[in-house]
């Protein structure tokens, strides 16, 4: 007998009946429960005598696409993925072109590649830190020394400076020095060559990479530290179960 049978019969046992009902039809995880569903519940009275409607609502005003003082929203999680593997492709494409064994066509063939891909990173990326100077920083899931607290943030501010400054000096140095860049058939075009701007970008461009690679090794690092040593929520935050 489901909740609206009853109510023919007795709206208060209906009212028990669909509060079951309501807690059948939604499951969410503990720690989205309080924050991501807001259960309605509104009985209208739609006929006179005992004939009741029950309407069960899933607020959508209080779907968590921002953050919380405490949680990320599902917005912050999907721009720090996408831009975290694709941060990692790019570096790991950039040292391979450096230092790998390939020929000069290989070498080639994924610096073109690099050039497409990171151009679109960069575009993202002006979103993503966007969108995180606009949110601000969350609070830190628990209370820490000091210096770790000013490490953590050091380490965010970092990267997101590193995800603006790396493919924007790696286009800067590339039309600089003469060379049109294609993202995907879209042509930003080759610029009257400047030596010491194309030089300086260059530079830029291979000393903050070994730059990211120290962030990531300590942003990696504490992040596996709060997980496995610590046990605490830091990780799984970030992730897409949690709140
Ligand atoms: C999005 C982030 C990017 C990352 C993480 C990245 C990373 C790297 C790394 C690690 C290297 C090797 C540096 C070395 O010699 O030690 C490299 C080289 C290079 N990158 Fe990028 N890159 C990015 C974006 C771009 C973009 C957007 C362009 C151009 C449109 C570009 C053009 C180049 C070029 C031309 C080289 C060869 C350097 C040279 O000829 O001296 N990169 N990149
Ligand atoms: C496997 C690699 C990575 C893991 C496991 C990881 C993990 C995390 C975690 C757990 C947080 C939340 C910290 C907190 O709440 O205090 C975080 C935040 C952050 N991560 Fe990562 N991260 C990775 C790669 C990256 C990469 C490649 C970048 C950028 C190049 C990056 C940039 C950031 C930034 C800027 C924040 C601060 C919050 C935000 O704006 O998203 N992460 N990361």
């Amino acid at each position: 007998m489901t909740a609206r049978d009853m109510a023919v019969m007795d709206p208060v046992t209906a009212t028990a009946a669909a509060d079951a009902d309501m807690a059948r039809a939604f499951k969410p995880s503990p720690h989205l429960f309080s924050e991501q569903y807001g259960l309605q519940r509104s009985a209208t009275q739609i006929a006179p005598g005992s004939l009741w409607k029950f309407q069960m609502q899933r607020q959508t005003d209080t779907a968590p696409l921002n953050d919380s003082s405490s949680s990320y929203g599902l917005v912050s999680r999907l721009n720090h993925w996408i831009v975290a593997a694709a941060m990692i492709g790019m570096l790991v494409s950039g040292l391979v072109m450096a230092y790998g064994p390939f020929e000069r066509e290989t070498v080639f063939a994924i610096m073109g590649w690099h050039k497409a891909i990171g151009v679109l990173v960069l575009a993202y990326g002006i979103w993503r830190v966007g969108w995180r100077v606009v949110q601000g920083f969350i609070k830190q899931v628990s209370v820490m020394p000091r210096w770790q607290a000013i490490a953590a943030k050091v380490t965010h501010w970092g990267l997101l400076v590193v995800v603006l400054a790396m493919p924007l000096s790696g286009l800067v140095m590339t039309i600089y020095r003469g060379r049109e860049v294609d993202v995907f058939g879209l042509i930003i075009p080759a610029q009257n060559k400047i030596e010491w701007l194309a030089n300086a970008a260059g530079l830029t461009h291979q000393y903050v990479a070994w730059t990211l690679v120290g962030l990531l090794v300590l942003h990696i690092g504490g992040a596996l530290k709060h997980h496995f040593i610590d046990s605490d929520m830091t990780l799984r935050r970030m992730g897409f179960r949690a709140a």
